[in-house]
């Protein structure tokens, strides 16, 4: 394989075609499709402040914009040990959560990986693999199993939700596609588990990782109004008035507030204002729900790397990139992983040193010249910078919907991308500046570590 790469990279009419599209060609083809302007952004977030209002005027709208039953924020002095599992990412987390007042917690957790069988197979498997893994955490950790301790449900999937403890299956994401699940009330689900497996505890709250992450910084920052994840999915929940809510049927709130789920990944579904373009339309075709998510599969760390990678086949099969010489790593779907992205775009050596090793070593690409490196890193750059710029609009749209951009806020975000993806944060700066002028500095945009953990804790006690 290798001497067939060799001798077919220095047949010169190979070299001679590689040679012939210019670097700055390339990068400003690229340019035009994956930059996106500011009047864009500011379009686009326009169409996004009306699909919120929409959706919680009826049931049946691109964005679901799902009343959480969360209806009061901590104080800080809530206190108390709880149990959180976290299920929605690329793990599965455990955790112990004790809520020791005066806004300080302690957490105990365990990651388990969750294997693809159970993540496409039957709900049972599923759900007995979440049992089996709370059963090796209460082991491990010597908790007693009679005590009947309170456990907060981190289920990060658009859920309709009937209850604090009570929320049937809409539709999968990132992924995830157990037939049958749909239409069924998780809690029942995961609390049939439980007893099969003998473990005695007791479901309080189902809660969604974005209101999590709210209501985990809320515990330590009153002014926390915004709960954001941009990690294997992107989504947000934010304090919103039961008056606004012409849809809610539950009865008189006391606090008048609810937290809103927006599920904000399908926001676009129609693809009338998001600049989809080819590559990210193939991408889409060939996910296991195409059509759908169409805001998440622009930003989140399950499809960046994927939409890279499309890029680079691409130019792979016009002889723009490596010769024309491809790879079966570079040809497998989501081989090229959000996390190579990080790595590339950290490469500050003059020659991209660590590209070429990535390229190499993780691509099987033989000879990334320095010429095709610039172009692969550029290509990283363009894709997660429209990423970070698209989750502003969501934030600044947020955040005009609930009229706070003078009065200010802050908005806790957590996820994979957020925290580890270099310039992400500083890229999002930027562009809420252009949406939002000088009122961009009244948006405190946080870290929110742990948060959907956390955040089921602090519900659990509130339940
Ligand atoms: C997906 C889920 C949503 C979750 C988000 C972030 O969009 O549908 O519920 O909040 O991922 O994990």
């Amino acid at each position: 394989m290798f001497t067939e790469v060799k001798s077919a990279l220095q047949k010169p009419t190979r070299k001679y075609t590689y040679r012939e599209v210019d670097e700055s060609e390339v990068v400003s083809a690229l340019e035009d499709i994956f930059v996106i302007r500011p009047q864009t952004l500011r379009n686009i977030c326009k169409h996004f402040v009306d699909e919120l209002t929409l959706g919680l005027k009826e049931d049946g709208h691109t964005l679901k914009m799902i009343p959480s039953y969360v209806t009061r924020r901590p104080t800080g002095k809530e206190t108390g040990s709880y149990l959180a599992l976290d299920l929605g990412g690329t793990n599965f987390r455990v955790c112990e959560v004790y809520l020791e007042g005066d806004s300080k917690v302690r957490l105990t957790q365990k990651k388990f990986t969750i294997p693809d069988y159970a993540k496409c197979g039957q709900s049972d498997v599923l759900f007995d693999f979440l049992a089996d893994s709370v059963l090796t955490f209460i082991t491990e950790n010597n908790i007693p199993t009679e005590s009947d301790i309170p456990l907060g449900f981190t289920f990060s999937f658009p859920v309709d939700q009937t209850a604090i403890d009570k929320g049937y299956l809409m539709v999968w994401t990132k992924g995830f596609d157990c037939k049958d699940t749909i239409n069924k009330d998780v809690v029942a689900l995961l609390n049939e588990a439980l007893a099969r497996k003998n473990v005695k505890v007791h479901v309080t709250a189902l809660v969604n990782d974005t209101v999590g992450t709210l209501m985990s910084h809320a515990y330590y920052d009153p002014g926390t109004f915004v709960g954001v994840i941009l990690g294997t999915g992107t989504n947000a929940a934010y304090v919103e008035k039961v008056s606004a809510i012409p849809k809610w049927k539950g009865g008189p709130v006391e606090s008048g507030e609810m937290i809103i789920n927006c599920e904000w990944g399908a926001f676009d579904n129609e693809r009338v204002v998001l600049p989809f373009n080819k590559y990210d339309q193939k991408m889409d075709e060939e996910s296991t729900n195409p059509g759908q998510q169409t805001f998440e599969k622009m930003i989140s760390g399950m499809y960046l790397g994927e939409i890279v990678r499309q890029v680079i086949v691409e130019l792979i099969q016009r002889r723009i990139l490596f010769g024309g010489i491809s790879s079966p790593e570079i040809e497998t779907p989501y081989k090229f992983e959000t996390a190579y992205m990080s790595r590339i775009e950290r490469d500050h050596t003059s020659d991209l040193l660590d590209t070429k090793m990535v390229l190499q070593e993780l691509l099987n690409i033989p000879y990334p010249a320095p010429r095709d490196r610039r172009i692969v890193r550029r290509i990283c750059e363009l894709v997660a910078t429209r990423a970070a710029r698209l989750s502003a609009v969501g934030v600044a749209a947020v955040v005009t919907k609930m009229e706070r951009v003078n009065d200010g806020c802050t908005v806790a975000i957590d996820g994979s991308v957020y925290e580890h993806y270099p310039h992400f944060g500083n890229r999002m700066k930027d562009a809420l500046h252009e949406l939002l002028g000088m009122f961009e500095e009244n948006v405190n945009i946080v870290l929110g570590k742990d948060g959907s953990s956390v955040g089921a804790g602090v519900i659990a006690a509130l339940a």
